[in-house]
């Protein structure tokens, strides 16, 4: 079961964080993978990495908020593969700010990253899983999708990932008859690029302790495992749900 061998895999935000160990976890799988993020030359080194795998990687420059960055990409992956057949929208960012202070500045950077570019990646990669009448989408959201917290002022990361968690629903919803299915995946806290700074701290460490039953942040690689199950063709009758991968912290 979730073998990935013959399927094609399109990840972007692979340069670093979880798109990474995502990237490494499906070449494990046996996927082919294309790359994408704005850092070519990690995704150079990174694609050098998995190829040692035995898999085929496709490094493609790529920011997500940019419709023609991001159509050529698509042309570039089918190009290349000749198909797509999963799809992780996993690039993010965020300009965190209370609803008082938020700047209009810092709440177009979060959305256009965390909402629109997921919007725009799906609508450039989505028509060519349509041709084949096979897809899987897979968009990461997260826990601040579903509640607020009283950790940090977020406001516009919150509407971004509330915002991805119902756009997989109308997407899961009018994709199905091509046979694509759409889920999110909702990570908890995991220390990379974007979160080590503040899971570090000492006042943080705290509240994660109080607040996530398991009592340890995510791990490298935990996110994988359900990233993989969604992405294989066991999870065929899987569409429009949010997984959260969080240690529980949105059950209490
Ligand atoms: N870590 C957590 O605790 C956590 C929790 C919940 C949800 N998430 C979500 O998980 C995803 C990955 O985050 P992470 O924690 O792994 O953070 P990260 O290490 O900072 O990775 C973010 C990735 O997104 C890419 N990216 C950012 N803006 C982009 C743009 N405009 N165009 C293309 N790529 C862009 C970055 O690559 P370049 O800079 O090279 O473009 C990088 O590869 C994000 O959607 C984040 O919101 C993370």
């Amino acid at each position: 079961m979730f073998d990935l061998h013959g399927r094609v895999a399109v990840i972007t935000g692979a340069s670093s964080g979880l798109g990474l160990q995502m990237a490494f976890g499906f070449a494990k799988q046996g996927a082919d993978l294309a790359i994408l993020a704005r850092r070519y030359d990690r995704l150079e080194k990174i694609a050098e990495e998995i190829r040692a795998l035995g898999v085929r990687c496709l490094p493609i420059k790529c920011d997500v908020t940019d419709t023609e960055s991001v159509n050529r990409a698509a042309k570039e992956v089918i190009k290349y593969y000749g198909k797509v057949d999963i799809l992780v929208n996993n690039a993010g960012s965020s300009r965190n700010a209370g609803v008082l202070n938020m700047t209009d500045e810092d709440w177009n950077f979060t959305l256009d990253t965390d909402l629109t570019g997921v919007f725009k990646v799906t609508r450039a990669f989505a028509k060519h899983m349509v041709e084949k009448q096979y897809g899987r989408i897979i968009n990461i959201a997260s826990i601040y999708g579903q509640v607020g917290n009283t950790a940090m002022d977020t406001v516009a990361y919150h509407s971004s990932k509330g915002g991805v968690i119902n756009f997989t629903r109308a997407v899961a919803a009018e994709l199905a008859k091509y046979n694509i299915t759409c889920n999110t995946l909702s990570p908890g806290y995991f220390e990379t690029e974007l979160t080590a700074d503040t899971l570090r701290t000492k006042e943080f460490t705290e509240y994660m302790k109080a607040t996530v039953p398991l009592g340890r942040y995510g791990r490298e690689g935990e996110l994988n495992a359900a990233a993989i199950f969604l992405a294989s063709d066991e999870a065929s009758y899987v569409t429009g749900q949010n997984i959260k991968v969080d240690g529980g912290y949105t059950t209490v």
